[in-house]
């Protein structure tokens, strides 16, 4: 008896990574990361985020956090404004044999499947979070490839002060400065770090990131970058808080910040040191780009 159930765990489980396709794999995005290298050292459910029949970034999603590791995209200087979408979720999630497009939310009552394998809309309304993007829309150039940064798998609970302040102005940086003097393709990644003991939880559902990170690289630069940019090249990163009652080991508080900002800081720092950070808190190494993007 505990033989055939077994089995039948094992004839399922070769199911569901057979027939879906966009999950559980990232060989059809392996594109969007430097090297066709994933990140090394995290482990999760990979998604092939494809919106409108194209593979648009690919993100790390843990299933008992529903919300993602980290996502991975390939920048292009934006154009045009912030899309005004509505926010998608990813049917493969829950019914494996789904086409692997991401989908809007249909009209209704939620559905329940849907709803226990990742966050839906009412998990971050009232919560006190915001809809933190990882790949940012501000990053891309195309406009479905803006609209389908708007998927839940894509977003972490970010509170409002680091979203709209420190966290911002750092997507902004790095869009100026990849605009001006990355030459070649710049590969991002963005995730978050969770709390080291105490987890937190929006809606005993979604967990709370305590930071966020991110990191590019962009092997081929021009050479004649002014002084204050000479070490962000090839690669850069940086870390911000998400919560202001976090110690200050890593990421320092300016006291004199505006109030609404304040205790959500982002220290800039090079790729070492972030995995250096990252090492710690997940007690594993984490390689971030192949050959630390010097390959
Ligand atoms: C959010 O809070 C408002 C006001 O308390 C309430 O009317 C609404 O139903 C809440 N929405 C959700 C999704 O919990
Ligand atoms: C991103 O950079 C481009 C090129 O410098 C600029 O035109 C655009 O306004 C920037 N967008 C944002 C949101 O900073
Ligand atoms: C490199 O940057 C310099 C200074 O900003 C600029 O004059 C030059 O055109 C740039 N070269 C390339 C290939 O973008
Ligand atoms: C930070 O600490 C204050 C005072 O202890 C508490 O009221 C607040 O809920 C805490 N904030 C978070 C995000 O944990
Ligand atoms: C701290 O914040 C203030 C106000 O935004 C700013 O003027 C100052 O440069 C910041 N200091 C540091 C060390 O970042």
């Amino acid at each position: 008896m505990a033989y055939s159930w077994t089995l039948l765990v094992i004839l399922f489980s070769t199911k569901l990574s057979i027939c879906g396709g966009d999950v559980g794999d990232f060989s059809p995005c392996l594109q969007f990361f430097y090297k066709s290298w994933p990140l090394k050292g995290l482990t999760g459910t990979p998604i092939c985020q494809r919106y409108s029949n194209q593979y648009r970034f690919a993100s790390l999603y843990s299933r008992p956090r529903r919300s993602a590791w980290f996502s991975a995209y390939v920048y292009s200087v934006p154009m045009g404004k912030r899309p005004s979408t509505s926010w998608k979720y990813e049917p493969q999630l829950a019914y494996p044999k789904a086409n692997g497009n991401m989908a809007l939310f249909p009209p209704g009552p939620l559905d329940v499947n849907v709803v226990e394998s990742q966050a839906v809309d009412p998990d971050y309304i009232n919560s006190s979070f915001s809809r933190g993007h990882l790949n940012p829309s501000l990053h891309h150039q195309q406009y479905d490839d803006r609209s389908s940064t708007f998927t839940l798998t894509n977003v972490v609970p970010q509170k409002a002060g680091s979203n709209d302040g420190p966290w911002e102005t750092l997507e902004q940086t790095i869009n100026k400065t990849l605009a001006a003097y990355c030459i070649g393709k710049a590969y991002i990644v963005t995730g978050i770090i969770p709390y080291k003991d105490q987890e937190h939880w929006i809606n005993n559902r979604v967990a709370v990131p305590e930071y966020l990170w991110s990191a590019y690289c962009c092997p081929q630069f021009n050479n004649s970058l002014p002084p204050y940019l000479k070490s962000t090249f090839p690669t850069y990163a940086a870390i911000g808080r998400n919560d202001r009652n976090s110690t200050e080991e890593i990421v320092p508080v300016n006291k004199t910040a505006k109030k609404a900002f304040l205790g959500y800081d982002v220290k800039q720092m090079s790729l070492e040191t972030l995995e250096m950070y990252l090492k710690q808190r997940f007690n594993t190494v984490v390689s971030v780009f192949y050959d630390s993007c010097n390959g």
